[in-house]
């Protein structure tokens, strides 16, 4: 690399910083839709047959949740808003005991739903369904999400996961928007119609998968230069930042600096659940603490790895993170 390079390099180093100013250090996480995630470990499981499970596990879901526990792993401070419902919001609350810093619950009349991850043992197959959560009376809708922007505008505001089904796709847009006013920065990792509303509303750092940006962009993106080509595209068109997760292949950053490859290290994979989230607690976390793109990419792609290596949605270990990241390596692509 000649001067030149490196020069620009560092200027754009600075600018990054400028973007995300040292007292950014507060996140506010939004989980309109949590859940209890119950896994099971069966040796196989036939159609019309009873499967006696091997292990039962009970876990407090929802994307928001995971970003949220993630974070404290990594010494960040957060404030949660989850809505909770029933006799199961009550276990949720009691599972959540420890694993956030400030919570902030809605109650709301019905049930939190219950998700379940069955593993089948002889196949290594991973089945997953998701529940149904309570619908969410408008007046404190209203309350929760007034809350959450007025937080979220001192720092980052995450929006992460599904709504419920009678929530418009643009409320995160609407969010996006608000946080901005109010002085925030948004990260958003969601899907479809809420990802392509919430894309024009420019936020701060998307993370889609490979299969999400593919539906993004309407096809599929077979090799990594074609899936960095799309990202650097709408990172020019529409955010600062854009981590594309590639599972057991690694991830992908790119943003005003610079575009990098990081290869995932290689793990023994117990369950994938919390991946993803692993990853975008690793990303906030490394805006947070100031990082240059590369280290942030390597934090987040060790975050990911540290989490397949648990059961269950459990996540990764802080101490598992600091032993990979070093070892993540990152590639400059050049685009
Ligand atoms: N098998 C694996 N080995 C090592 N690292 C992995 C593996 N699977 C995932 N990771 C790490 O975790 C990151 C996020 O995983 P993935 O791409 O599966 O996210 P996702 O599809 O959003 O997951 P989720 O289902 O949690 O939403 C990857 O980019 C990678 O760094
Ligand atoms: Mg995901």
């Amino acid at each position: 690399m000649n001067s030149q390079n490196m020069m620009g390099k560092q200027e754009d180093e600075a600018d990054r910083k400028k973007i995300v100013p040292k007292d950014f250090a507060t996140v506010a996480l939004l989980t309109l839709n949590p859940a209890i995630d119950i896994t099971y470990t069966v040796p196989r499981l036939i159609a019309d047959q009873k499967a006696h499970a091997l292990t039962t596990r009970f876990d407090p879901g929802g994307n928001g949740i995971n970003v949220g526990r993630g974070l404290k792993r990594l010494d960040v401070t957060t404030d949660s808003y989850i809505v909770t419902a029933g006799e199961t919001g009550h276990l949720l609350t009691r599972l959540l005991a420890h694993h956030l810093d400030i919570v902030h619950y809605e109650r709301v009349t019905g049930e939190t739903r219950i998700n379940g991850t069955i593993l089948e043992q002889e196949s290594g197959s991973q089945y997953e369904v998701s529940g149904i959560g309570p619908s969410i009376p408008p007046s404190q809708l209203k309350t929760l999400l007034d809350n959450f922007v007025t937080r979220a505008g001192r720092g980052f505001g995450v929006l992460t996961g599904s709504m419920p089904a009678d929530i418009s796709t643009e409320l995160y847009a609407e969010l996006i928007l608000r946080i901005h006013e109010a002085g925030g920065l948004t990260v958003v990792d969601t899907h479809h119609e809420a990802l392509r509303h919430a894309l024009a509303a420019r936020p701060f750092l998307i993370k889609p998968n490979r299969h999400e940006l593919e539906t993004l962009v309407g096809h599929e993106l077979p090799t990594i230069e074609l899936v960095a080509e799309h990202a650097r595209h709408i990172a020019r068109q529409y955010v600062q930042y854009v981590c594309v997760s590639l599972g057991s292949e690694g991830a992908l950053l790119t943003g005003p600096e610079d575009t990098l490859y990081a290869i995932a290290p290689k793990v023994e994979v117990q369950s994938t659940v919390g991946a993803g989230d692993s990853m975008v607690a690793g990303l906030i976390a490394g805006f947070v603490r100031g990082l240059s793109s590369s280290d942030i990419l390597r934090l987040a792609v060790a975050c990911g790895a540290g989490t397949v290596q648990q059961p269950g949605t459990e996540l990764f270990m802080a101490d598992t993170v600091a032993a990979l990241a070093p070892a993540v390596e990152i590639r400059e692509l050049g685009i």
